[in-house]
């Protein structure tokens, strides 16, 4: 009890409804409260925790990175074994053209890099992304947010930043030669998880090309896994120029990248040197963390499952409040009557030891977006859970 009230007085709170599980530990797709509680997590740290909570591949990676050495050298000067195996992974897993990473701590400072790097490339102003869409919440990434409300007592914003209509062809008639860079979600992760068409894709590829255009992917909650693919690029084919990495690229620890040619990236080294600067970005410990989330993720196999998972949900999710299921692979937008059913629903879910949670901008839909390691058997039980939660709401 005390927790909560010093919870509550002491760490600045951003809603006034926050879920205050107390948490004891968390193994898995299990999330323990200080009673003991057990909760089924399907929100994994909102498409963060890909491997679950305390994946012992992880843990073992941190400790063995802790027992070398922790930060020692602002980005960019030392050579440190995790950072450069990670980068190497990514150029691995992504197109041959995104060969070179910048890494950074989160994925609002990912967003920041690309927009930078476009503009430092060729030199405009405008930036285009989607109504809709969350970036992050610093101030190049609040800008281009595609929601005003969010934005209109932050201002001034930067200025030249404009937003579409996702999937909407009429809009891209806005893609002049004004415009630095677009930056597209594959999937929209504050909607109701809307994948992006491939021939919208095509086409602002097409025009991006024509007009020199540096065309971003916020692939900070589809990539690593989260989709049925590595890359949320990958359910298209469509590739960016420069793609953005997050939350579930660390296992659950915190790091950020943003990765282009190995051409584009130079642009940052000169004129000014030093176009970018961070202290902590690729962290040895995150970075080892991260490593191991990817050999884990592919040696086991485990996005092969995605797909099997999604429909084991969708196969045990019928129920006559559900009006919709949306979205692909594990992110998971459940429709239910309005904002009121939802809000009820989490609490309720909650309860009964099952973790779901909302999004920023579709107030109709419950997001579930579990560990990519959940197992057959909790599914069938969260689902269960569920269906009795709704019976109740
Ligand atoms: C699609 C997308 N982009 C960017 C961000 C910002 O990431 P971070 O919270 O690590 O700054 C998020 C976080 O929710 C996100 O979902």
């Amino acid at each position: 009890m005390s927790n909560k009230n010093d919870f509550l007085k002491y760490q600045a709170q951003i809603s006034k409804t926050p879920l205050l599980i107390n948490v004891k530990k968390a193994i898995g797709s299990y999330v323990y409260d200080d009673n003991n509680k057990r909760y089924i997590d399907l929100v994994a740290g909102v498409s963060s925790c890909t491997l679950g909570h305390s994946h012992p591949s992880i843990i073992k990676a941190v400790k063995e990175q802790l027992d070398l050495h922790t930060h020692v050298m602002v980005y960019g000067e030392f050579i440190q074994q995790k950072p450069l195996e990670l980068a190497i992974l990514l150029a691995k897993y992504l197109p041959v053209k995104l060969n070179c990473t910048y890494l950074v701590n989160s994925g609002t400072e990912a967003i920041e890099g690309a927009i930078k790097l476009a503009k430092r490339k060729n030199r405009r102003k405008t930036v285009i992304s989607c109504f809709n869409s969350y970036h992050g919440s610093t101030q190049g990434s609040l800008s281009a947010m595609g929601a005003n409300y969010m934005k209109k007592n932050y201002e001034p914003l930067i200025p030249h930043h404009r937003n579409i209509r996702y999937n909407n062809f009429q809009d891209l008639s806005v893609l002049d030669k004004d415009v630095s860079s677009v930056i597209i979600e594959p999937v929209q992760g504050g909607t109701n998880f809307e994948v992006a068409q491939k021939k919208w894709l095509k086409e602002i590829r097409k025009i991006c090309t024509k007009n020199s255009i540096e065309l971003i992917y916020d692939e900070i909650q589809t990539g690593i896994g989260r989709t049925g693919k590595m890359f949320g690029y990958e359910l298209s084919g469509v590739k960016p120029d420069i793609v953005c990495l997050a939350k579930g690229l660390g296992g659950g620890m915190p790091i950020g990248a943003f990765v282009s040619s190995k051409k584009n990236m130079s642009y940052l080294s000169v004129n000014p040197s030093l176009g970018h600067i961070t202290t902590f970005g690729g962290h040895p410990v995150c970075c080892a963390a991260a490593v191991a989330t990817i050999h884990t993720l592919t040696s086991n196999k485990i996005i092969e499952k995605v797909e099997s998972k999604r429909q084991l949900f969708l196969e045990h999710l019928s129920h006559p409040k559900i009006k919709k299921i949306h979205g692909i692979g594990l992110m998971i937008a459940i429709e239910l009557e309005n904002e009121k059913s939802c809000n009820k629903f989490v609490k309720k879910a909650l309860d009964k030891g099952v973790i779901t949670f909302y999004f920023l901008f579709n107030k109709n839909c419950i997001r579930i977006s579990p560990p990519l390691t959940i197992s057959f058997n909790d599914i069938i039980e969260s689902c269960s859970i569920i269906k009795n939660v709704l019976d109740d709401c």
